[in-house]
């Protein structure tokens, strides 16, 4: 039997104006692995693989698969040699269909037509792969965005690949769909496939990878089998530096609900919209961060976009610092001071093709007027005081921030809103796609600007996170508020219990009554 490994990558370089992303690297993935790929936000995770996937042209270094060496030019060459991926930005065209949606480019056509029949014949044995059945001819749009994910990575399966990349595959998916992916990543590694696997969860990292390899700043750290290294030795190594001083950063946080004397900053009574978000109260004090829990697609985004004025309320009133108020769109919002980082950035937060300085800007701009221009050495001050506080890596203020990694474009967006000094900041999966270093320094941001009188919404997937940030945690479920939980009720066994917990009536449940 053929004993070489499935690819092996011998010192590969890239750099792009300003920033050598990677110098030098090695990688190497075993037949029939599942291989993490970790590192920092900018350690080079996604441009190693744009590199070996034709994505990028590459500056110097070698990659051979199945013991020849390759060069694509494309991914789709890449995907004739056997290398399938799903992209960190997942590239789908949200009006066409699931089943075009999985067949795009690779259309069969015959005599210049495109054969329908063939398609919806493909796209479903793709599917049928993940266990998954589905009207392929509904419009992805319509889709969910796990189901989304889903049909990215039925697209890459469509071919015969023998390697599989997935780019933080997991950001957007609830616990019970990154079971079910990791399920159909068992499979395939079952089948003999190998995968490559990229996330900033450290938990699943152990749950479903055999070996893991780590960047950073563009070079490689080395190559460990799961079993063999200790989480905190793999933070260590992401970070660079040593395990103590990571306990250091770990520190726990004061849960001290605010007095509930203070009149809250916000509060909305009875509010709610049909078909989204069942009428409900919610008040947020100033000094006070209060999370809203609930699995996906239990209403924590649409609460927030409701209160934000994204969408419109259709029963209910709104008070802010006390006096009743209208919020009919994010303007009025930010009008009265509250800011929204959404979790989904590509869609309605970044703006790709300005640069760091103009995306950091925005909001502050907007909520000036358009009468009243920021001059340029205001942007480039807040802009610089912005790329130093969140430590946001680029190589300047001007470059566009399409070319920041993932992580740092997030922390774009909340730079942008800090910018406006909000009253109240709702902040959804702020932490979504960020490494853990970044992590541990958003959590404390979050608590430095409350503990500096800021209101704030926070809305994680995480519960380890929401236990960690927040004083006060309203779960919801099917777009229903269920309970509320404060100060020391709080814990991630609490949190589930309550989201479990069989509801009789619309009344919330306490905890102490399960
Ligand atoms: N198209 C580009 N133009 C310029 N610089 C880029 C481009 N793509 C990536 N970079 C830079 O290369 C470095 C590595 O980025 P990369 O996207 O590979 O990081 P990553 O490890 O995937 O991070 P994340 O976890 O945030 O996704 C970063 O400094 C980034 O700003
Ligand atoms: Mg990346």
């Amino acid at each position: 039997m053929d004993k070489a490994p499935l690819l092996e990558i011998r010192g590969l370089e890239k750099s792009f104006p300003g920033v050598q992303a990677l110098q030098g690297v090695d990688f190497t993935v075993g037949r029939g692995e599942i291989h993490a790929l970790m590192g920092e936000n900018g350690a080079g995770k996604s441009t190693l693989i744009k590199v070996l996937t034709g994505v990028y042209n590459r500056d110097g270094g070698e990659s051979r698969f199945e013991g020849r060496s390759i060069r694509p030019r494309s991914p789709r060459e890449a995907e004739e040699a056997g290398i399938s991926t799903v992209y960190q930005e997942v590239n789908l065209i949200p009006h066409l269909s699931v089943a075009e949606n999985i067949c795009l480019g690779r259309q069969t056509t015959r005599l210049g037509f495109v054969r329908w029949h063939a398609i919806r014949k493909r796209a479903e044995k793709a599917l049928h792969r993940l266990d998954l059945t589905l009207d392929t001819s509904r419009q992805l749009s319509s889709c969910s965005v796990a189901i989304q994910q889903m049909v990215a990575l039925a697209r890459a399966l469509d071919t015969s690949a023998k390697l599989l990349i997935l780019d933080e595959p997991t950001s957007s998916l609830d616990e019970r769909e990154v079971a079910e992916l990791f399920k159909v990543m068992r499979k395939l590694r079952g089948e003999g496939m190998s995968i490559v696997f990229v996330t900033h969860f450290l938990g699943q990292v152990y749950q479903v990878c055999d070996r893991i390899t780590v960047l950073r700043s563009g070079k490689h750290v080395g190559e460990y089998a799961t079993a063999q290294l200790p989480r905190m030795e793999l933070i260590a190594r992401m970070i660079g530096k040593d395990v103590t001083e990571i306990e250091k950063m770990s520190r726990s946080r004061d849960r001290q609900p605010a007095p509930l004397s203070a009149q809250p900053f916000l509060q909305v009574t009875n509010y709610g919209r049909k078909g989204s978000v069942c009428p409900m109260d919610l008040a947020v004090r100033p000094g006070e961060v209060v999370a809203l829990a609930g699995l996906l697609g239990s209403g924590r985004t649409e609460t927030a976009k409701l209160i934000f004025g994204a969408d419109q309320a259709d029963s209910g009133e709104i008070d802010i610092e006390g006096r009743p108020v209208t919020i009919r769109s994010p303007r009025d919002a930010l009008r009265y001071r509250i800011a929204f980082t959404t979790e989904d950035r590509k869609v309605d937060g970044i703006i790709p093709n300005l640069s760091v300085r103009e995306n950091i800007v925005l909001a502050l701009q907007a909520s000036r007027g358009p009468w009243a221009r920021m001059r340029r050495p205001e942007q480039n001050a807040l802009a610089g005081r912005f790329i130093k506080a969140l430590d946001i890596k680029t190589p300047g203020p001007e470059q566009p921030i399409k070319n920041l990694s993932g992580g740092n474009q997030q922390k774009v967006l909340l730079g942008r809103w800090l910018a406006t000094e909000p009253k109240l900041f709702i902040l959804d999966e702020p932490t979504r796609g960020i490494d853990v270093g970044a992590k541990a320094e958003i959590e404390k941001l979050i608590d430095a600007l409350r503990k500096q009188g800021m209101a704030i919404l926070f809305i994680s997937s995480e519960l380890e996170e929401v236990v960690r940030a927040s004083q006060r945690v309203v779960v919801l479920r099917d777009g229903q508020k269920i309970g509320e939980l404060t100060g020391d009720e709080i814990s991630e066994q609490t949190i589930m219990r309550t989201i479990a917990a069989p509801t009789t009536d619309s009344e919330a449940v306490h905890p102490a009554q399960l």
